[in-house]
């Protein structure tokens, strides 16, 4: 017999259906025995009655997440037992045959509940467990549907998905670098990358002109709600375009996913409102607005663009990380352009506190969900970005060297955008922590406790890498 899925079984009423999947609860009524089967379609109540002996006789061991398979017939209920609240509140599945596939301990954790008052601690332990409950199964089904969505509208207007290296070399983005020490020349390490940012623009001096990817970033900072040391990007960067044309893009695909994945979603304002960074510190004293009419409702989607931030700013009024020693630090990306009327100022290294970058801000609902800009594309301009941020000619050449001679290689003008996939996908799903839509990710803290990392590695490993732990007051 063919395996039908409890989303299915409309099609099979009064039929022999094979089922399989876990025991969500057992409830047993005086000479009957009811549960919920539960797959990845759902879940279904079963009846086991008294003269069906060995489906009986299996079914008064069966326990919470127990794995089993159910010979059953689909039956309709009665009028007065349908629960209009369930998807399958009006059947009720008649087991003949259970048959036990796995047996299952007593769960450490209620995978039936909707898991926000179990603690974080032991939700990532069994993260396995926790997976099970139908809130975070939606939750993946819907991110994978949503990239799936976009990869579709991106491939249609010829974007090409190409994958970037892991181990890399430190990129300026603001945060502290994870770093990866080599064996083969010990002393060395590589960075994990905290966007792909300069592949992204080597592609574009390769002549790809519109790539994309789902692009793993890691960052060694604190986890928040909205934060997490390792998280997903959609990343995607365009040749010989505008800033418009790259918010217009967006804008489009954002429009058309809401449009077409959440109907009942109401984006509050088309097209979406712009503010200037200006503007958006003044009327709401930060630059990433919540512009909902009302903030308690599921479905409202205030998406806004902000713009015009300043390019730089005093090291001394950021806690990003900044060049040792010097007065300005980008406030964005370095390898941005200013706007068209500021490029002069920055050449000249004119009012450097005054240049504005072509920086676009793309928010929801008070959430930062991407961002992007044009880029330096001449060699001399990304040079003096780099100077008036504290770099000096020799680690201009170590660390930029490779993004100089590209540019000075017949790199076309080029700009993209990359949003926090894990942050719209939780506004979407009207998740409060962005933990909710990852499959495995990391506490507060930055520890994973069911894999149990960071965690110590052995001594050989160290000896290989020529790294030695210097115990501190600490340990
Ligand atoms: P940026 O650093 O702004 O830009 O990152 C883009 C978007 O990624 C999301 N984001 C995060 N999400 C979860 N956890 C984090 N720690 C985290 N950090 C950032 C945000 C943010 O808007 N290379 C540039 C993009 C570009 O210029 O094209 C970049 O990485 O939603």
């Amino acid at each position: 017999m063919k395996r039908v899925l409890t989303s299915e079984l409309h099609e099979h009423i009064d039929n022999k259906v094979l089922l399989q999947g876990w025991v969500d609860n057992r409830r047993d009524h005086g000479k009957l025995i009811f549960f919920d089967l539960r797959d990845r379609g759902g879940y279904v109540q079963t009846v086991i009655l008294p003269n069906h002996e060995s489906a009986l006789e299996t079914g008064s061991s069966l326990r919470p997440e127990w794995v089993i398979e159910v010979v059953g017939k689909v039956n309709k209920r009665p009028d007065r037992m349908i629960n209009e609240d369930q998807p399958n509140g009006d059947l009720e599945i008649e087991a003949m045959e259970i048959k036990v596939l796995n047996q299952a301990e007593t769960p450490p954790i209620d995978p039936t509940s909707d898991g926000y008052d179990i603690g974080e601690e032991h939700r990532l332990k069994y993260r396995y467990l926790d997976m099970r409950r139908p809130r975070l199964q939606r939750n993946l089904r819907e991110r994978s549907k949503i990239a799936n969505y976009i990869r579709s509208f991106l491939n249609e207007k010829d974007f090409v998905e190409v994958e970037t290296p892991l181990l890399t070399k430190s990129t300026p983005e603001g945060a502290r670098d994870f770093v990866v020490p080599s064996r083969q020349y010990p002393g060395d390490f590589y960075a994990l990358p905290q966007s792909p940012q300069q592949y992204k623009q080597l592609l574009m001096a390769g002549g790809i002109e519109r790539y994309y990817q789902f692009a793993k970033c890691l960052r060694d900072e604190d986890s928040r709600k909205d934060r997490q040391p390792e998280f997903t990007q959609l990343d995607m960067e365009l040749s010989f375009v505008e800033r418009e044309d790259v918010m217009a893009l967006n804008e489009e695909l954002l429009i058309a996913l809401v449009t077409a994945l959440y109907p009942n979603k109401k984006i509050k304002e088309l097209p979406f409102p712009r503010l200037s960074y200006k503007e958006a510190m003044e009327q709401y004293g930060n630059d990433r607005p919540d512009l909902r009419a009302n903030p308690d409702d599921p479905d409202e989607l205030a998406f806004c663009w902000v713009i015009d931030f300043p390019f730089f700013e005093k090291t001394a009024d950021t806690d990003d990380v900044a060049v040792d020693g010097a007065e300005w630090t980008f406030t964005h990306n370095p390898f941005s352009t200013p706007i068209p009327e500021h490029r002069e100022s920055l050449m000249k290294n004119e009012n450097i506190g005054d240049i504005i970058t072509t920086q676009y801000d793309i928010v929801l609902n008070g959430y930062e969900i991407g961002g992007g800009s044009i880029r330096a594309h001449k060699p001399e301009e990304l040079r003096k970005v780099l100077e008036i941020i504290g770099h000096n000619e020799d680690n201009i050449e170590s660390d930029f060297g490779h993004m100089l001679s590209a540019l000075s290689l017949g790199t076309p003008p080029h700009g993209g955008i990359a949003w926090g996939l894990d942050r719209l996908v939780s506004l979407l799903m009207n998740e409060p922590n962005i933990r909710e839509v990852i499959a495995f990710p990391k506490t507060g803290e930055g520890r994973d406790p069911m894999m149990q990392s960071p965690a110590k590695v052995r001594s050989q490993q160290l000896d290989e890498l020529g790294i030695k732990i210097i115990k501190t007051n600490k340990d």
